[in-house]
């Protein structure tokens, strides 16, 4: 089966990237979400940084037009009655995704690939909420999806084969590093950053070092792009405490234990730069 045309749900920060990295590669891509204001937002979005790269000689402004004439706005998705793969990238909600994927399921053709952008929940309870759970996969993309050369893509227990060749040649062509990784709590990358994103939060809950201590010296100390803190509040604390929580529970090993400040900061909802505070402030 060629893949040439995909719906991405949800238009946020990686429904977004995501759509936009496919449609730079050529692919038609349906950008859905439940209002017509957010799918609005979302391709303004991918506008202004295609406009960038236009300014930055990156590309012409030809190449950006042509870009900009693969998007198909939608909120309604019967629309993905004639795409081969549909891509999640909704909230990071159990409930609302297992829902998109009940729904979406039985609105596209039966060879219709279903990926999930999760950071955290199980693909394989994903793919049995699907009546083609063998189609079923991940596809966690890295924030800034344009700039991030990674895709997980997760195999869900019941992934066939054919499925995961597929995702993992589509993820090489639109110019990414595809890794193959079993379906997991936190798979490879979320496993690995975010308890050492929480290890940062307990040397500053515990007064060892300052936030801006501890980021810097993970910038000079280990070449970080970002410190570990400021990272915290770019991907979102709430993020980052949903994960933390997805391993303690997926292991039922203490050593993934959510710092209380972690927690203390998604309670009084500063949750990073979505909301104008998290560590830092950002208005
Ligand atoms: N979209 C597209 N391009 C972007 C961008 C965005 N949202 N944000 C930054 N960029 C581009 C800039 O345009 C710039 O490109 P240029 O130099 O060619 O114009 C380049 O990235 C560098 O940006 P800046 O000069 O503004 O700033 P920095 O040099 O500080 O880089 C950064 C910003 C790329 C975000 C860098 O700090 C970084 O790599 N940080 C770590 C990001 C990271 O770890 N992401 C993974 C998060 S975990 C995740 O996503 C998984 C999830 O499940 C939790």
């Amino acid at each position: 089966m060629k893949i040439s045309k995909v719906m991405v749900i949800g238009s946020g920060t990686m429904g977004s990237g995501i759509a936009q990295v496919l449609a730079e590669n050529g692919y038609d891509v349906i950008l859905n979400d439940i209002k017509e204001e957010f799918v609005a937002r979302g391709q303004l979005s991918i506008i202004k940084r295609l406009e960038k790269d236009v300014t930055k000689g990156r590309k012409t402004e030809k190449e950006k037009d042509e870009i900009i004439s693969r998007f198909q706005l939608s909120t309604d998705y019967s629309d993905a009655e004639d795409v081969q793969l549909v891509i999640e990238a909704a909230t990071e909600n159990k409930a609302i995704k297992l829902d998109i994927f009940k729904k979406v399921a039985e609105l596209a053709p039966d060879e219709t690939i279903l990926a999930s952008n999760t950071s955290s929940l199980s693909i394989t309870e994903i793919a049995n909420a699907t009546n083609r759970p063998e189609k079923v996969i991940g596809m966690h993309f890295f924030n800034p999806v344009p700039v991030m050369n990674l895709v997980e893509v997760t195999r869900a227990l019941t992934t066939d084969d054919h499925t995961a060749e597929t995702i993992l040649k589509l993820s090489e062509e639109i110019g990414k590093t595809a890794i193959d990784v079993t379906d997991s709590p936190g798979f490879v990358v979320n496993r690995v950053l975010i308890p050492m994103i929480n290890e940062a939060i307990f040397t500053v809950y515990e007064g060892i070092a300052s936030m801006e201590e501890v980021d810097e010296s993970m910038k000079l100390g280990a070449n970080h792009p970002m410190g570990p803190i400021a990272l915290a509040d770019y991907i979102g604390l709430d993020v980052c405490l949903a994960i933390m929580t997805v391993l303690y529970e997926g292991f039922n090993d203490s050593k993934y234990r959510p710092c209380p400040l972690l927690k203390k900061y998604v309670e009084a909802g500063r949750l990073g730069r979505k909301t104008g505070s998290g560590f830092y402030n950002y208005s």
